[in-house]
């Protein structure tokens, strides 16, 4: 199913959220922890459950983790209570294709760093927007951003729609990466610093998803 309502998809998330989901930390937060600086302050577009978040909280970074899902966000909340890492992950209910949501959390997050540096971090989210809420995503994000800034991205392309999938039924827009790539050279002002493509990077029970991973710096 591809062409969902806004309403619909967020119903879906709101029910997918409501079973229980795995709090297991993905392949791609253990790459971008290895790629930026200890006690980073780290936005998580889309955070879901927080089990990155989570994640990197317990690796000594500071967390803003921003989901549409009023259930998701509670469920990490709980979990971040429970692992007395109350204190190093905020989770803030909003919708990252509403300008004032964004620049609300950036805000947030500049605050607890002393208006430092932060890093921007998106799993699993882009393939979940329309390609209107993702330019409006993408252009307030880029709005908040400090030059030098870095951005993480990880998201299903193009060449996955007709693989196997696990959760079969919602509404996936499979990216085009080089076209993605020069929406953000050519319209957004980053460089991209590093992009891959392929299999083997974000495999769940019996799916092995082709997917890209981009990661952006704010010129
Ligand atoms: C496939 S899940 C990925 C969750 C998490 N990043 C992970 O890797 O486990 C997609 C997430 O995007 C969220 N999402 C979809 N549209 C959104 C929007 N407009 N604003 C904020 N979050 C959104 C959904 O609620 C869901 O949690």
């Amino acid at each position: 199913m591809t062409n969902r309502s806004r309403e619909q998809r967020k119903t879906y998330w709101r029910e997918f959220y409501k079973q229980r989901h795995s709090l297991v930390p993905t392949q791609f937060c253990a790459l971008v922890a290895s790629e930026i600086a200890s006690h980073s302050t780290i936005v998580d577009w889309g955070s879901g459950n927080g089990r990155d978040s989570l994640f990197f909280a317990a690796q000594g970074h500071m967390m803003l983790a921003m989901d549409l899902s009023t259930e998701a966000v509670k469920i990490g909340a709980h979990e971040a209570r429970l692992r007395g890492l109350h204190e190093k992950v905020i989770f803030l209910q909003g919708d990252l294709s509403c300008r004032p949501d964004v620049e609300n959390v950036v805000q947030i997050a500049r605050k607890k760093n002393n208006n430092g540096f932060l890093v921007h971090y998106s799993r699993f989210v882009l393939h979940s927007l329309d390609e209107s809420e993702e330019d409006w995503f993408l252009e307030a994000l880029s709005d908040c951003m400090k030059p030098n800034e870095r951005v993480f991205f990880e998201f299903r392309t193009k060449e996955d729609a007709d693989r196997y999938k696990h959760y079969p039924d919602h509404f996936r827009r499979y990216l085009d990466t080089d076209k993605f790539q020069l929406k953000l050279i050519d319209n957004l002002g980053f460089s991209v610093e590093y992009a891959v493509t392929g299999s083997g990077m974000a495999k769940y029970k019996q799916e092995d998803p082709l997917v890209s991973r981009v990661f952006a710096r704010k010129i």
